[in-house]
């Protein structure tokens, strides 16, 4: 297994207090781990500025969870990629399927925050999966290949080094979600790395492509020992570090080489 990322995306869990004393342990926690592996989290909003004081230098890379396209504007309640960039953001998350489920962002919105995260120098990390229906139907890979064609569009190869794809099928997310079977996990993982390779040739090969969806300290080492799984997006495992702790520790002693992407 080569080098690959590590990340939680908090989505809207634990107060500031909670936040810092997670991140905290998480230093704790990473500071011996070989530096194959990038750790990285995702806290609300409002716990981004205090959280990157917190991480200092840590090594962990600070992400948010969405972004809008605009630098500013009549946009009530949005956050924009210039604000982002000011606190020193790393990593921007993009198109989660709760944020394509609940405020009905499409691939085109996904595109347009992709181009402006790039903008800034931070990485978007590009969420695409499909739902339970379009896999019953037996067009995973088609729907896959038809996010990630329009979520990449108009990015030139140069910015595509920037970038970062999670594969998180809907129907795997969450309290309800079905853990993913590793070969169909590596069908459209191997789907996602010809369509890069396809539009971008040998960055392509570079960009991490990431699993995520009830990823837990059983199945962890299955899914990253797929070749074209570069690392793992983790919600509630990630969340309570005990259980973390075991995920961290299997892949540490699993990496062997660095990090190529
Ligand atoms: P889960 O969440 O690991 O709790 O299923 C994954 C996600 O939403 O990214």
């Amino acid at each position: 297994m080569k080098g690959i990322w590590l990340g939680t995306n908090w989505k809207m869990h634990k107060s500031l207090e909670e936040g810092i004393a997670y991140s905290k342990s998480l230093i704790e926690l990473t500071k011996d781990v070989n530096k194959n592996i990038t750790f990285f989290i995702i806290p609300p909003y409002t716990s981004l500025w205090p959280i990157k004081d917190v991480l200092g230098d840590s090594g962990i890379k600070l992400g948010a969870q969405s972004s809008h396209w605009e630098d500013q504007g009549a946009y009530t309640g949005e956050i924009s990629p210039m604000m982002l960039a000011e606190i020193g953001i790393d990593i921007v998350e993009l198109g989660h399927s709760e944020r394509r489920q609940y405020y009905n962002e499409n691939d085109a919105d996904i595109n347009k925050k992709a181009h402006a995260v790039l903008k800034y120098g931070m990485k978007p990390l590009i969420c695409v999966g499909e739902n339970i229906a379009q896999k019953s139907y037996g067009i995973a890979q088609e729907t896959i290949e038809s996010q990630m064609k329009v979520c990449l569009s108009g990015i030139s190869t140069e910015n595509a080094a920037n970038v970062m794809i999670a594969y998180e099928p809907v129907w795997a997310i969450g309290e309800n979600g079905i853990p993913a079977d590793a070969e169909h996990v590596s069908f459209i993982h191997d789907t996602i790395r010809n369509v890069l390779k396809d539009k971008y040739g040998a960055i392509g090969d570079e960009i991490p492509i990431l699993y995520g969806g009830s990823v837990n300290e059983k199945n962890s080492m299955e899914y990253l020992m797929l070749p074209n799984v570069n690392g793992l997006f983790i919600g509630r495992a990630a969340w309570d570090l005990t259980r973390f702790r075991k995920i961290i520790s299997d892949a540490d002693k699993n990496t062997t080489s660095a990090r190529h992407f």
